[in-house]
């Protein structure tokens, strides 16, 4: 079988990570892909950076739109993320008939179900595993391990950046702004952490989330977004005084009334699991009600476990393209079992 052609767009710290990780682990994943995976093309706008960390055998180009219209391309990794240029070279992609994969949860959960539409139109896929929680797989876990359940509630610490924050806080007692600079040096932060702050970042994610779980639209705008802005060290040391921890939850909900959706700071006894999820990890838990409870653990954020998410993503795709990819489509679509509830 002929190799699968990647066009790249976007190499900072998930792009770099992802060019890294296949480079190192190329035999096995083409073996288990059941084909090569080549990165044809990487498109960055600093693209002497993008030399650097590529190497001569790889051609960089900085015009992005000129890779989503090549017909030697077969998938569109899209790493730029925000809601501008990303949304237009997703769309132009599935519109050229590429199959995307993508990190961009701010992307989806505000534009998610124009792309998704987009790509059942077009029979091509629109993977996210990495964007949402880093590299647990949750997205794949509720799609396929889960498939059999109805879901009753999603809850999570979903932001690793934020997660840091509290715990060094906590731990070494430092100071809000300088554990969130260290979190923008360590490559988890957003390009605007204000949206890992206030909460928003999480909230794309339980947005996406509930999407999956619930059969519902993404509807970021339902959801009820609070962030760790208004939190002190002595909120912390009295918490833990009280024998709590305090994490920054996503939750989605069934209810009677339709799926509760939000992000807010939450106390959680300190005997709970969660409660020791520390630095930049990540947790999920998924209630089921044939499975009962699960828990999803790993790192949320940073350059190799997103780009472990990624590649899952590709390799999933190297093996469908060529079968019938389309079969992957209605898992996308949205079955209406549930309403979302309206904003609180
Ligand atoms: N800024 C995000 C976080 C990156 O801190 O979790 C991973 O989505």
């Amino acid at each position: 079988m002929t190799n699968i052609r990647i066009g790249l767009l976007g190499i900072g710290t998930v792009g770099a990570g992802t060019f890294q990780v296949l480079k190192r682990n190329q035999q096995e994943i083409s073996r288990r892909a059941g084909r090569g995976i080549d990165i044809a093309v990487v498109a960055d706008l600093n693209a002497e950076r993008a030399r650097q960390i590529v190497g001569d055998d790889v051609e960089v180009v900085s015009d992005a739109r000129s890779v989503v219209a090549r017909p030697d391309i077969d998938v569109v990794i899209e790493l730029i993320g925000g809601y501008g240029i990303a949304r237009e070279l997703v769309l132009a992609a599935i519109e050229s008939g590429k199959h995307v994969v993508t990190a961009n949860k701010a992307l989806l959960a505000v534009h998610g179900t124009e792309i998704f539409a987009a790509a059942a139109r077009k029979g091509v896929i629109v993977a996210y595993e990495a964007a949402v929680a880093g590299g647990i797989p949750i997205v794949k876990a509720l799609r396929e391990g889960l498939v059999a359940n109805r879901v009753q509630w999603v809850a999570g610490i979903i932001n690793g950046t934020t997660n840091f924050i509290l715990s060094e806080m906590r731990d070494k007692g430092l100071d809000f702004q300088a554990v969130l600079k260290q979190a923008q040096q360590l490559g988890y932060a957003e390009a605007d952490p204000t949206f890992d702050i206030e909460g928003i970042d999480a909230a794309h994610k339980i947005t996406l989330l509930s999407a999956i779980a619930f059969g519902i639209p993404v509807q970021f705008d339902k959801a009820y977004v609070e962030g760790i802005t208004a939190l002190h060290r002595p909120d912390i040391r009295y918490a833990e005084q009280l024998g709590y921890r305090i994490k920054l939850l996503g939750v989605a909900k069934r209810t009677e009334r339709g799926v509760e959706l939000r992000v807010h700071p939450t106390l959680i006894p300190a005997k709970r699991l969660i409660a020791s999820v520390e630095g930049a990890m990540n947790a999920v838990v998924v209630k089921g009600d044939a499975v009962g409870t699960t828990l999803y653990y790993g790192q949320g954020a940073g350059a190799e476990p997103t780009a472990s998410a990624v590649i899952a993503d590709l390799v999933d795709i190297a093996r469908l393209q060529g079968a019938d990819a389309s079969h992957q489509v209605p898992a996308l679509a949205y079955h209406h079992d549930c309403q979302p509830a309206e904003a609180p």
